[in-house]
């Protein structure tokens, strides 16, 4: 029997602060774009709202659900789309925003997908980044904050569906393994 432990890693204002920053950056660097944001679903929907919201740009927006997790919180390996694109990437400047990079395997995926409707440019904005548990060689453009090897939820990251709701992210740890004991959580703002 699963008994969850939340830890709180990164609280609701620091998150705020951080969007605030990148939306800046980011409506800096496409000012005179045709700009495309696509939300990656399930998880990003939270961040790509409040980014959204501080970007003095007006841009299309989008989303796309790709499946690689199921309930499990270790990756499967493998990627297929969930829901399709709706809109035409032809010649726009796009934005992937995504909740977290953990392996890259999604990301590598997407990045492939989306080339192939001919955008002018693609980036990639990941308000979490597990850069330690790459296994490819991909790297955010716009980085929230990176954090350490450990199952994260909270601010639209669920697990089980589970904790998308809450405003704060957390570290979840199995209460039976005591993993948690003397391991306090970091996040660091990301490049
Ligand atoms: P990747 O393909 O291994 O990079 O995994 C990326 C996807 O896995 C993310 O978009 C999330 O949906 C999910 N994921 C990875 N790590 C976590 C986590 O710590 N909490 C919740 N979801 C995660
Ligand atoms: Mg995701």
């Amino acid at each position: 029997m699963h008994e969850h432990t939340l830890k709180l890693l990164i609280p609701k204002e620091k998150i705020e602060h951080r969007v605030q920053q990148l939306a800046e950056q980011i409506s800096r660097d496409y000012q005179d774009s045709r700009l495309v944001c696509i939300g990656v679903l399930k998880g990003a929907f939270v961040f790509l709202a409040d980014l959204l919201r501080r970007l003095s740009i007006t841009p299309m927006v989008d989303f796309i659900q790709i499946s690689s997790y199921g309930a499990a919180t270790s990756s499967s390996g493998s990627c297929t789309i969930v829901k399709p694109l709706g809109c035409d990437l032809t010649s726009k400047d796009v934005l992937i925003v995504e909740d977290i990079i953990d392996t890259g395997t999604t990301f590598r995926y997407l990045g492939d997908h989306i080339r192939s409707k001919h955008p002018r440019s693609v980036k990639i904005c990941a308000l979490l980044d597990k850069q330690y548990r790459r296994t490819h060689d991909v790297a955010p453009d716009y980085c929230g904050f990176v954090i350490n090897d450990e199952f994260v939820v909270g601010y639209g990251l669920d697990c089980g569906e589970a904790y998308r709701w809450l405003p704060d992210i957390y570290v979840l740890t199995d209460h039976d393994t005591g993993a948690t004991d003397g391991a306090e959580g970091t996040a660091r703002p990301g490049a």
